[in-house]
């Protein structure tokens, strides 16, 4: 830019301008500058730039040396010395707008603020400037802890909605178990309830038989004294003894009265096991014979041991060893041995279907097999196994057998509750352990130890 060119643009900009040559000759100006220094610009022209202020030469060759040698802004104060003898504080921006060349000298454009003024617009700037740094750095906080609450809260919602689908699923399985147990709370006060009305009539039954038997021994010794003392008795009563067979019925009446008492003997039997399996009274810990528990949960079971039209007969062999009394729940580790044996036979009578339907071997041909067998293994433990010969467990179903709600049985058959339950009763009410072992094809076998002591 030529310094005709700049007094061109000059002249109509507000701000006070000098065009300065590199050594610090004024080569042209704009009116507010020659307004501030009383000047008429005319006579500014040609003049040195250190004729107008008090700063020493020295000082105001280097500054114009920085401005030429800065591709940037150089900030510098520059003190006019008025016409009128005043002073005026100036803050000084120098740009270089044309580089020194061989040819000609550098050209630097100076531009001038009243420094009280501007000071205080600084200060009035700086403070606007400050205020909104703060709210901008306000907003940022206030941003970020709407942030950290948001991810807080999102945290907490999908931390209570899996605790909430937890206590669901927690509810679902208690409601099971609750029906699953009221099921075998109700099965076994009726089993109590038919046991307490047996017991009384046979009761009844098998007291008298004793004195029915004797009495009737009295009168036949009678009868016999009849016929020693009337050896030839009137015809109607000689009729009457070759009708009722005399001789017959004094041999036949004893064993009648003989197997009378057998059977109300094993009806006392079942009604035993019938109260031993329901335990009603037992919620507590009991010492208890493991074997007596086993033998009524079959007794429950014996109508499906036997041989039907479908399937033909489970044989049970027991192999009971020597146990001391096992302190335990007894009323529940029954309904343990009833879910495992109840399993047994489920997979004995699906065997006999399967080996049915595929080859149409006669029934017995299965030979299925319960095996029950029970042992101390230490002075702490005993353990039953419960072992049947049936279709077997593959991997993947075993590795499920425990869950509550497995099953491969048909919809309406089975719930999936019998192994999950009695691996709870096993394990968490008497600190046993319950596994299964099984070769496919072959048979499955389900082993409980309990401790002998423990109880809970
Ligand atoms: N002795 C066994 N042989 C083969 N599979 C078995 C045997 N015992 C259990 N299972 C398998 O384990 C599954 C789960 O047994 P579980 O007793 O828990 O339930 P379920 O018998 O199906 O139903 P629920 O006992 O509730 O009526 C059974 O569906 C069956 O597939
Ligand atoms: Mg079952």
């Amino acid at each position: 830019m030529t310094p005709e060119q700049f007094l061109e643009f000059a002249r109509v900009l507000p701000e006070p301008l000098l065009l300065v040559s590199g050594e610090g000759q004024v080569l042209a100006t704009n009116k507010p500058v020659a307004d501030w220094l009383g000047l008429r610009r005319q006579q500014l022209w040609g003049k040195m730039l250190f004729e107008l202020v008090t700063e020493s030469i020295n000082d105001i060759v280097k500054y114009l040396q920085a401005c030429s040698s800065s591709r940037a802004m150089v900030i510098g104060s520059l003190t006019l010395r008025k016409n009128d003898g005043q002073m005026l504080i100036c803050r000084s921006q120098g740009a270089v707008i044309q580089p020194w060349s061989p040819e000609s000298s550098a050209l630097i454009l100076l531009r001038l603020e009243n420094r009280t003024l501007a000071s205080s617009n600084f200060v009035v700037l700086n403070q606007k400037i400050d205020e909104l740094a703060k709210e901008v750095q306000r907003r940022k906080q206030a941003e970020e802890a709407l942030k950290k609450v948001n991810q807080e809260l999102e945290i907490r919602v999908g931390q209570r909605t899996t605790a909430l689908q937890k206590t669901l699923k927690e509810l679902q399985l208690t409601q099971t178990q609750l029906i699953q147990s009221e099921k075998m709370s109700s099965l076994g006060q009726m089993v109590a309830g038919i046991a307490h009305e047996i017991n009384n009539p046979v009761s009844f039954i098998y007291g008298n038989l004793h004195h029915a038997h004797q009495y009737t021994q009295d009168l036949l010794k009678l009868v016999q004294i009849y016929q020693q003392v009337y050896s030839n008795p009137p015809s109607e009563v000689q009729k009457q003894i070759e009708e009722i067979d005399l001789d017959f019925l004094i041999q036949d009446i004893t064993k009648l009265f003989q197997s009378m008492e057998v059977g109300a003997e094993r009806i006392q039997e079942i009604v035993k096991s019938l109260r031993n399996f329901s335990r009603l009274d037992e919620a507590e810990v009991k010492q208890v014979n493991i074997h007596e528990g086993i033998d009524s949960s079959l007794m429950i079971l014996e109508h499906r041991l036997q041989a039907t039209y479908e399937y033909p007969e489970i044989t049970v062999i027991k192999k009971y060893s020597q146990l001391p009394n096992v302190t335990c729940y007894p009323g529940q580790l029954n309904q343990v041995f009833m879910n495992i044996l109840a399993n047994a036979i489920d997979v004995l009578e699906a065997s006999a279907l399967n080996s049915q339907t595929t080859d149409n071997q006669k029934l017995t041909k299965n030979n299925p097999q319960i095996q029950i067998k029970t042992e101390i293994i230490d002075e702490k433990w005993i353990e039953v196994s419960i072992a049947d010969n049936g279709l077997g467990i593959n991997e993947q179903v075993r590795s499920k057998l425990f869950d509550p709600f497995f099953t491969t049985k048909a919809v309406g058959k089975g719930a999936g509750l019998g192994l999950y339950i009695s691996y709870q009763i096993i394990v968490e009410k008497h600190n046993g352990q319950l596994s299964c072992f099984s070769v496919p094809g072959k048979g499955a076998e389900f082993v409980i130890k309990i401790p002998i002591t423990s109880g809970s």
